[in-house]
């Protein structure tokens, strides 16, 4: 074996070792999908079918199935987030929900950024930076969006944008917080298309943000970092996409509303 042989293994070794540090997490985003009643079914449906599960499983609900999500996954190994939260502890936010509120109820994590909150609800990166930082101080884990528009990659411009929004959305944040931080990279392009990013373009944006975290903070809190695709992932693409190094699981949509599909892609997360 030539020396240049034993290098590379040894990186694919080291490759294989952090990838096995770091937590995979599947997370379905319901989006605006199913009633509370349909909520309890879903969750007693699912329950068996990721009970032997590898990795973290997680549903993201709308606010008003919160509540049915969590008293259908006590005692189960099924984690529930919110969608949304507003960044401000109280006051007169009318229709608004906050860190605290969640937390009360018994989330643990929360989705931050998605793209359809920055295009139809006027979310930009500071907003989005000030709801991890509540979302933080209240003790839940943001799943924090990114991902570039199709013009932004047709222009080359991918790694400046996904950049940007991630340096942005963790201002403020210390390395020691960043154990409880998922980003999930989501080319909008890709999200509710049937489009889905190439297993190689998802692994490469995603080893981009971890550079991203690496220079802010330093290698081992990158190497620690969940950092999951979304955008058209399904029960056939998972395994490929979630094989790749630097994706640490999954955001799932359309995928996510059929137990049977979803428990399939969590079962591809080995
Ligand atoms: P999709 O949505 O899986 O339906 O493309 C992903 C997301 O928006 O998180």
């Amino acid at each position: 074996m030539t020396l240049s042989h034993l290098c590379f293994n040894m990186e694919k070794d080291d490759e294989k070792m952090n990838k096995q540090l770091r937590k995979t997490v599947i997370a379905g985003n319901w989006k605006m999908n199913k009633t509370p009643s349909e909520t309890t079914t879903f969750v007693s449906e699912l329950k068996d079918k990721v009970s032997g599960a590898d990795c973290e499983v997680v549903i993201c609900v709308p606010f008003v199935d919160l509540q049915n999500a969590i008293a259908a996954a006590k005692g189960t190994n099924i984690k529930v987030g919110a969608e949304n939260l507003h960044y401000e502890k109280s006051g007169a936010f009318t229709g608004e929900v906050s860190a605290d509120m969640l937390k009360d109820l018994g989330v643990e994590y929360v989705v931050i950024g998605h793209s359809e909150r920055r295009q139809y609800f006027n979310e930009t990166n500071l907003s989005v930076n000030k709801k991890v930082i509540a979302a933080l101080e209240a003790g839940l884990k943001p799943i924090v969006c990114v991902g570039e528009l199709l013009e932004e990659r047709e222009q080359g411009i991918t790694e400046e944008v996904v950049s940007l929004q991630t340096k942005i959305a963790l201002m403020g944040v210390s390395s020691s917080d960043m154990k409880n931080i998922i980003i999930a990279y989501e080319p909008v392009w890709a999200i509710g298309t049937g489009k889905t990013a190439t297993a190689e373009q998802a692994d490469e944006v995603c080893g981009i943000i971890r550079g991203v975290i690496s220079k802010l903070y330093n290698n081992d809190v990158a190497e620690s970092t969940t950092i999951q695709y979304g955008g058209s992932m399904n029960a056939k693409n998972a395994s490929e996409l979630l094989g790749k190094y630097h994706v640490d699981g999954g955001l799932i949509g359309g995928a996510s509303l059929k137990s049977e599909d979803f428990s399939i892609i969590v079962s591809a997360a080995k």
